[in-house]
């Protein structure tokens, strides 16, 4: 039987692509998110997958999630959970209400925990389990107006070194991966067409030491390698996957 991923956000953007490297190394997927059509559009290039309907920010609907996942022929090979799914609010600090505050806590840090609750005991009783985080470069360097967005991305990445001492008597990994600058629908950017599109993406571009932003496939390689069984003494490590952005 084949292994399976469970992926969140995986209708677009970086859990898509995340999702179709895992397939083409032949896990079962499961994947989550709350537009079906976005993870139904995902699904047609999958050849084993599962769909699962999930608002992060409901706790009571992870757990009813989980439950249904661990219930499938496949849940019992869950070996990975891939936290992808993050939504990135640019407001001031003085501007930025508690509920934005809130929403960004709970989809970005409260869903990986409660997820990774959730799914403790199965990895435990496997004596095997990885956790991917996606976090942001955000999270090491803050800018300007997302402080509520990075504060949630350093807050993961704090967590995820926590986890990997508690895990690894276990045999559980957690990880993350830093993505810089990605092309993906989290950006008012993404839309643009022609010309408007292309000045962006060169005006964004200089700002890499490497001189282009990334691509979800690009973050996907990178999930996959540090979420699968391709490290497997790697544990309470963070990837920058930026084009040098960290740096600058
Ligand atoms: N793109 C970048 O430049 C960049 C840089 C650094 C870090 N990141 C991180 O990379 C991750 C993926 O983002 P992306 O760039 O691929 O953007 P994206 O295409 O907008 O993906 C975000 C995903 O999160 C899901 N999501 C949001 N709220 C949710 C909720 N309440 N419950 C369940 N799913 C929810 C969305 O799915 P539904 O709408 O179906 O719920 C969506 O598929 C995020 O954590 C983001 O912070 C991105």
């Amino acid at each position: 039987m084949k292994k399976s991923v469970l992926i969140t956000g995986a209708g677009s953007g970086i859990g898509a692509a995340t999702a179709q490297e895992f397939s083409r190394r032949g896990y079962f997927v499961f994947l989550l998110g709350r537009n079906r059509k976005n993870l139904e559009r995902t699904a047609e290039s999958l050849t084993d997958f599962q769909i699962v309907s999930c608002d992060l920010q409901d706790p009571i609907e992870i757990q009813t999630t989980v439950d249904q996942i661990l219930q499938h022929p496949q849940g019992k090979n869950l070996e990975v959970l891939v936290n992808n799914a993050g939504i990135f609010k640019t407001h001031t600090t003085l501007e930025g209400s508690d509920e934005l505050w809130l929403d960004q806590f709970k989809v970005n840090l409260l869903g990986p925990v409660r997820l990774t609750r959730a799914l403790w005991t199965h990895f435990e009783k496997q004596g095997k389990g990885s956790i991917l985080n996606v976090s942001s470069t955000l999270g090491l360097k803050p800018t300007a107006n997302t402080s509520a967005y990075s504060a949630s991305k350093a807050a993961l990445l704090n967590w995820t070194m926590a986890l990997a001492q508690e895990g690894g008597p276990k045999g559980i990994r957690a990880n993350s991966v830093s993505p810089g600058f990605v092309d993906t629908p989290i950006h008012a950017f993404h839309s643009l067409k022609g010309e408007d599109k292309e000045n962006t993406l060169k005006s964004l571009g200089s700002l890499q030491p490497l001189g282009r932003i990334g691509t979800p496939e690009e973050i996907a390689k990178a999930i996959v390698f540090l979420g699968s069984d391709d490290s497997p003494w790697t544990t309470g490590a963070n990837l920058n996957v930026d084009g040098g952005i960290h740096l600058a």
